[in-house]
């Protein structure tokens, strides 16, 4: 497996590929795997014949009080993790590769999509995330994108991206990898002591709960919110930012479930903010 650090190497690694003839997956990733990173990269080495997975820390997407510096990292690491799964290459380059100085352009999806649930809680994250991965399109150009559900809205905001600015990349969205608790994996999960830890699993428990509600017939959207939003309040350790759901995959405002809805939590436990999701099908 190559680590590649630069654009112009990456351009001349696809290049060659394309030569031959062969396929190009890519899997963007911040690093730090774990078994739901690499559930993105075993699918890209199913469907495509070679795999880039990129790490890269994007500045762009956290805000001025949010983890940036702090976010977990080890290459070697996640180098031998990528390996082990058949991954042909990381691109891992610098912010300097990324954003040279006189950087000045950023990609914005709309607000029917970016205006609540995480857009909300983290303003200008989508924007960062768009800009990177239309980046990371441009220097790839794969056939293929992996992106896992765990970031429902992240799945929505680039699927609309590619769209409406016509790119040439088929997005395949991959299934939420759990703990055996439950609990959605996630790179800030090393954030939690071993109390956070556990209190955490209320997050899939809540999700669960409203599941159950939806298989007895409760359709009314307000009341499976209530009840969901009262069991993670029940948890003392965990500091709730929102509840909510809307209708899958549009995102619109919905009252009552009928068809696909998204329910969507995010919660606070000491350091780490978590999210969680499910579809909810009536
Ligand atoms: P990161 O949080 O590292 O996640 C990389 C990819 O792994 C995302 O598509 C994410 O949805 C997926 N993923 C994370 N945890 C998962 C889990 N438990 N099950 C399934 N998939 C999971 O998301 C980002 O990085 C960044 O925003 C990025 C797209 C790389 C742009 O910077």
């Amino acid at each position: 497996m190559l680590i590649i650090k630069t654009i112009a190497e990456m351009r001349q690694f696809v290049s060659e590929a394309r030569k031959n003839n062969r396929s190009v997956g890519l899997v963007p990733t911040m690093g730090y795997f774990h078994r739901g990173h690499l559930a993105l990269m075993e699918k890209a080495v199913q469907q495509c014949d070679v795999v880039v997975t990129s790490l890269y820390v994007n500045p762009l997407q956290f805000g001025p009080a949010e983890d940036f510096a702090a976010y977990p990292k080890d290459l070697e690491r996640d180098a031998k993790l990528a390996e082990s799964v058949g991954v042909d290459v990381i691109f891992a380059p610098t912010d300097r590769e990324m954003y040279p100085a006189g950087f000045d352009t950023t990609v914005s999806v709309g607000d029917t999509i970016t205006g609540k649930l995480c857009g909300l809680s983290r303003p200008g994250h989508f924007t960062g995330v768009a800009t990177v991965v239309t980046k990371l399109f441009n220097i790839v150009q794969p056939d293929k994108a992996f992106f896992g559900q765990k970031d429902a809205q992240q799945v929505l905001v680039i699927k609309r991206m590619v769209q409406d600015l016509n790119m040439n990349v088929e997005i395949v969205p991959v299934p939420i990898v759990r703990e055996k608790d439950g609990l959605a994996m996630s790179s800030r999960n090393v954030y939690l002591t071993p109390e956070q830890r556990q209190a955490a699993t209320v997050l899939y428990k809540s999700l669960q709960l409203a599941q159950e509600q939806v298989k007895k017939g409760q359709r009314d959207g307000a009341e499976i919110c209530r009840l969901v939003k009262e069991k993670i309040n029940s948890e003392p350790l965990a500091e709730l930012d929102y509840v909510e759901i809307y209708s899958y995959p549009e995102l619109k405002s919905i009252d009552k479930i009928n068809g696909a809805a998204l329910l969507a939590v995010a919660a606070k436990f000491g350091l780490a903010r978590l999210i969680d999701n499910i579809i909810l099908e009536a």
